[in-house]
This record gives structure tokens, C-alpha cells and sequence, in this order.
């Protein structure tokens, strides 16, 4: 901005509004980075040093950064619009449902399934169609409940944030509701499936309202994603 004397002008030539992309730290980072890639976003040397503490990370794109963080918050800085595109699996999308979150587009990464387990002994004899009301220790109690509703079961959930497997050796619930990929954590902890609840895959999430006020650059960004994951399928 230029001032004189009276008159006021404006020379700013206008940049892009700053884009954020929120991505899941574990497991699942690593399958979504060949499609960032893909799509030509590459971020900064600091986000493979694993000896760095930034949480937020330029890119090529110099309005363009990346944010790293727990998977069930994506699905809070998308939803809030602190970032406006995201990476989140299903089952996150299911237990928080937020209605400002779209996900247009299944990346067809972080494959597993969502699962009700319990100790192999008591899986040998039980019927979980019979249950009336069950004790659950899980990350995700909105859904679980919802699940069990659904059949009439009521359902008592103990919120965890990791470690599910270990609540039915400790007495914290006989039962976990948790994700299973290979099952050897399931298998190691002498628990065993009794019913599946979803299956679950990582979804592009878009902010609403960005995705109406930046319809042609968040929307281009959608139709890059979908170009990769085809051109990968
Ligand atoms: C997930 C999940 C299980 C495990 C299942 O945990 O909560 O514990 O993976 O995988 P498997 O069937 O291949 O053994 P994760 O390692 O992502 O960590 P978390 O407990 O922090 O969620």
C-alpha cells in the first residue's frame, strides 16, 4: 500500500490465500505420499527428518502448506476450516460426522476394517446376535453405540486412545471396538473377531465453505486426486 498526501493506492498484486492440507501422522502417511507426489505437491526436506519438531511444513507451491497431525484431528482442522483439505479414514468421518466435511473422493489407501473383538475363550462359546447390552472399550464411542443401536443392543463405551487390546487382560471391558489390518495385534493379544462393523479406507476431505469461496482451485485439486488414484487403480 502507497499513501500521498490525499489519495490512498493499492499496487497489491494479489497472491493465492494460503492452502493447508492436513495429513495423518502413522501408518497411512506413507501411502498418501506417492499421491501428494503424484498430484505435485512436494513438501520441504523437514518433513522426512525425523529428528524435526515442526508440525507445519512448506511446500513447492509456495501458498501451499502441510500440516501433520493425529488422525481424528484432520477430520477437526477440515472441519473447522483451520485446514481445507484433508486425508481421514472412515472410520474418523464416522464417529465424528461433521456436516461441514465433504469427501468426495475414496483414495483407496489405509485398507482395513473396523471390528468387534473379545478373548479367544469367550469368543469359542459367544453369540454376539444375543447380546442385549455390551461393555466396549474403544476409540470410537459415537459410532459403536450407533452400530449396537441399530439391533437394539445398548452399548457402554470406555473411551481409549490407543492400546485398545490390552482393556479385556486388565478387566477395563471384555470387549473392544478397534481396527484390524493384519490381525497380529488382535492375535498377539489372544483376542479374535466376532463382528465386523465397517470396512475402511482413507477418504480426501474438503472444508465446505472453502470448497464454495475456492470452487475452481479446491475443486482442481479434487480432480487431480481422482486422475491419481486412477491412474494407480
Ligand atoms: C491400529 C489399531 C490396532 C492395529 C491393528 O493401531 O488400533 O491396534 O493398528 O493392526 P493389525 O491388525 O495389522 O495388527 P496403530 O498401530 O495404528 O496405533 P494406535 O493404537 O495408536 O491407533
Amino acid at each position: 500500500m502507497y499513501t500521498s498526501g490525499f489519495i490512498c493506492w493499492s499496487f497489491q498484486v494479489s497472491a493465492p490465500d494460503p492452502l493447508v492440507i492436513a495429513l495423518p501422522k502413522g501408518r497411512i502417511l506413507d501411502e498418501a505420499m506417492p499421491l501428494l507426489k503424484g498430484v505435485g505437491i512436494l513438501p520441504e526436506p523437514a518433513f522426512d527428518d525425523p529428528n524435526s519438531r515442526l508440525l507445519r511444513f512448506a511446500t513447492n507451491h509456495a501458498h501451499i502448506s502441510i500440516i501433520r497431525v493425529r488422525s481424528f484431528d484432520v477430520a477437526t482442522f477440515v472441519a473447522f476450516g483451520a485446514a481445507h483439505l484433508g486425508i481421514a479414514g472412515n472410520d474418523v468421518l464416522m464417529e465424528f460426522d461433521y456436516p461441514e466435511l465433504y469427501a468426495p473422493l475414496d483414495l483407496g489407501i489405509g485398507k482395513c476394517r473396523l471390528a468387534v473383538a473379545e478373548p479367544c475363550e469367550l469368543g469359542e462359546s459367544d453369540n454376539p446376535k444375543r447380546w442385549s447390552h455390551v461393555t466396549v472399550a474403544t476409540k470410537y464411542p459415537q459410532l459403536t453405540k450407533r452400530h449396537f443401536a441399530t439391533r437394539g443392543v445398548q452399548a457402554e463405551c470406555i473411551k481409549l486412545n490407543g492400546a485398545m487390546e490390552l482393556a479385556p487382560s486388565l478387566g477395563l471391558a471384555r470387549r473392544i471396538v478397534d481396527l484390524v489390518s493384519s490381525g497380529a495385534t488382535l492375535k498377539a493379544n489372544g483376542l479374535v473377531e466376532v463382528e465386523h462393523i465397517a470396512d475402511i479406507t482413507s477418504r480426501l476431505i474438503v472444508n465446505r465453505a472453502a470448497l464454495k469461496t475456492r470452487p475452481d482451485e479446491l475443486g482442481g485439486w479434487i480432480e487431480k486426486f481422482r486422475t491419481e488414484v486412477s491412474r494407480g487403480a
